[in-house]
């Protein structure tokens, strides 16, 4: 049976430790949510985040637009953010309506506020092996809890599923940098499953139920990223856990695994961006 790799037992001691630290400063470190429309998954995040940046003594905003803002507003407000001296990191949540520019609103946050690491002098440093101001938060919380069960990444096949800018193309060159081959599957990759067979650490962050054990080699790694729910309105994951978790021999749960990692990078990068205007 695969040991469990327990994300809200890592989250609370990164957020107990930042806690302390916090209390330390005069000054507060403040975050910036931007949540446009009303994407009811997109809500329930947001609100986790917050109340966990609370929690700490980081000073969190969430700025509410509705659906149908026009682009031009967001990007006067980021504006209006990234001069404002008492903030320190801004988060746009993703997805956005479709009349919205993605790539125009995460341009337009400067890139030592954007707390995703998602702005293309971010991604640049991070493609190109240098040092980002932060990290994207899900593969950084991945790489803190493969770290804390002391899982080798060094010249390990790494396979990741799914190549999204949140997750799947940030999390395959953080592999890169930590000297893993890598691996990058996709919705048009051929044999999937003899792909996965040979992987020493496999992440998933496709959000659908596409993994099952019999496509694990003996004794991998398994990361689920994906979390969506079933017909029945149960939580899931891109892997079915119990055929997985009897062939492999590290596996995270859904949920319980990566969701609490994401949230305990966020406040980590938050505290770092306003380490750097100390
Ligand atoms: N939506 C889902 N995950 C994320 C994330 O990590 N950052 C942002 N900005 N939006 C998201």
């Amino acid at each position: 049976m695969a040991i469990i790799l327990d994300g809200k037992k890592l989250r609370d001691k990164i957020l107990e430790d930042l806690h302390i630290k916090i209390s330390s400063y005069d000054k507060k470190p403040k975050l910036v949510v931007i949540l446009v429309g009303d994407d009811a998954a997109s809500q329930i995040y947001v609100g986790n985040k917050q109340k966990c940046a609370q929690k700490i003594g980081i000073t969190s905003e969430v700025i509410n637009y509705p659906s149908d803002t026009e682009e031009k507003i967001i990007i006067d407000k980021i504006n209006e953010l990234n001069n404002d001296g008492s903030v320190h990191a801004i988060l746009v949540q993703l997805p956005l309506p479709e009349h919205i520019s993605k790539e125009n609103i995460i341009n337009a946050i400067s890139p030592q506020k954007d707390v995703d690491g998602f702005t293309p002098y971010n991604f640049g440093k991070l493609f190109s092996g240098e040092v980002p101001c932060v990290y994207p938060c899900t593969p950084k919380g991945i790489l803190l809890l493969l770290d804390e069960y002391g899982i080798d990444i060094e010249g390990k096949h790494a396979v990741v599923v799914g190549r999204s800018n949140i997750v799947g193309r940030p999390m395959s060159q953080m592999l890169l940098n930590r000297n893993a081959t890598v691996t990058v599957c996709h919705s048009y990759t051929k044999n999937l499953a003899q792909i996965t067979k040979t992987a020493d650490i496999l992440i998933s962050a496709v959000g659908k139920n596409i993994i099952k054990g019999e496509m694990l080699k003996s004794d991998c790694v398994v990361v689920d990223v994906g979390i969506f729910k079933d017909e029945s309105g149960k939580l899931r994951g891109d892997v079915d856990f119990d055929s997985s978790s009897k062939i492999a021999s590290y596996i995270s749960p859904v949920p319980g695994g990566v969701g609490p990692m994401t949230i305990a990078s966020l406040m980590l990068n938050t505290v770092e961006l306003f380490e750097k205007t100390l």
